[in-house]
């Protein structure tokens, strides 16, 4: 019989060691430490070092920490999905490079590109499988080094961004708590205020495309701003409708974390006051496809089961989405079973995948 409904079984991030100040970025760029605070609320963002390291390594501790944490073998794991803008190639995908550094053979993995809504996207893909049937272990993964398409001589752009990764556990749910329902939206039209102009299909990367700065996220940050807020708004509306739930009735909204503006305006618009909202802007600023998994793993000793969570994204495409989630776990007793920080079972020690 196919289960009910899939529930987050367990949450793990990663976020590099290295920090990028405000007042460090102010002395690459035109910019001050007062000026992204007040129009971002972000102090500090992580940045990924180290040659030859991609999303996939950041991705691959979180998921290392998320089997370490869970007890499970690399082998019971049936299907991983890695939501991703910033893939450490355009083929193979970042879920099988993933998969390789972690151990996990011979099963289905792929990558969702959604932009900053990539994580609810895979999730709901996730959701489906396990709803169908067809499996009972599935990782999500949302992991993006944005410091590798952020051109750091552009202030409107680099003050945004940071480098990290989460992942999920999904399985079907044991008591009837678990992911509700969800809701995707997109508008292609959406993509002239948000893209990189260069790198892909339509113009691939030659010397002029380098040299003319084309391959870095081109953002019209005040447009943007004003679809973020309505989308984000629609969604969580939208979703509370569907299931009848009130203000009231919300423990915690996870929001994208795009800007720390953005979240008090849909917060506001929802009735909902500010400590039942996560915030990790100010420390990790906008790491695109794990603000969301960071945002769980930075709360999870307050997850209670049962706990009330709507989740909402919006981001390049444009894409948007939410999704209702009950807590399935005690997150106080899952938050001390492996370190805070960076605490994938690879001890520190870098592992590459097996062919480089
Ligand atoms: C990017 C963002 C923070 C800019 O804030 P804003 O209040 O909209 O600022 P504007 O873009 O209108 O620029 C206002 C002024 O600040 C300046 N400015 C921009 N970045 C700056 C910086 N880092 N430091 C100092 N000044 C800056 C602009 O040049 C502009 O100056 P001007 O008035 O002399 O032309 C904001 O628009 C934003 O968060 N956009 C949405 C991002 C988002 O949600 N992305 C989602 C997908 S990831």
């Amino acid at each position: 019989m196919s289960p009910s409904r899939a529930a987050i079984t367990a949450v793990h991030g990663y976020v590099p060691p290295d920090v990028l100040t405000n007042a460090e970025l102010a002395r690459m760029v035109d910019t001050s430490d007062e000026w992204i605070t007040e129009r971002t609320g972000i102090k500090e963002r992580r940045i990924l070092k180290g040659e030859g390291l991609g999303t996939s390594h950041m991705g691959a501790e979180a998921v290392r920490g998320l089997l370490a944490k869970t007890k499970t073998n690399p082998e019971d794991v049936e299907l991983l999905i890695c939501a991703t803008t910033t893939p450490d190639f355009v083929h193979p995908c970042t879920a099988n490079l993933i998969c390789d550094m972690v151990g996990i053979r011979s099963v289905g993995s792929f990558d969702v590109q959604a932009a900053c809504s990539g994580f609810i996207y895979a999730l709901t893909v996730a959701h489906q499988f396990i709803l169908a049937g067809t499996y009972k272990k599935v990782i999500v993964v949302g992991a993006d080094k944005m410091s590798a398409i952020v051109d750091y001589t552009d202030r409107a752009t680099c003050v945004l961004f940071g480098d990290g990764a989460a992942a999920v556990m999904l399985e079907p749910s044991a008591d009837g708590n678990g992911i509700m329902d969800a809701v995707l939206r997109s508008d292609g039209s959406g993509a002239r205020h948000l893209h990189q102009k260069a790198g892909g299909s339509r113009m691939p990367p030659t010397a002029e495309t380098v040299a003319k700065r084309m391959h870095y996220v081109h953002q019209e940050g005040a447009q943007v701003y004003k679809y973020a807020v309505a989308g984000m708004s629609e969604v969580t509306h939208d979703i509370m409708a569907r299931n009848n739930l009130r203000a009231d009735m919300i423990d915690w909204v996870v929001p994208h974390q795009a800007n720390r503006r953005i979240i008090e305006t849909t917060a506001e618009r929802l009735g909902l006051p500010l400590d039942k909202v996560m915030f990790t802007i100010h420390k990790y600023g906008n790491t695109t496809t794990a603000t969301i998994p960071l945002c769980l793993w930075d709360y999870e000793s307050k997850l209670k089961v049962g706990d009330r969570l709507l989740l909402a994204a919006f981001g390049g495409g444009f894409t948007w989405g939410g999704a209702y989630v009950t807590w399935a776990y005690d997150g106080a007793k899952a938050a001390t079973l492996a370190p805070k920080l960076n605490g994938g079972s690879a001890n520190g020690k870098l592992v590459r995948s097996s062919w480089l």
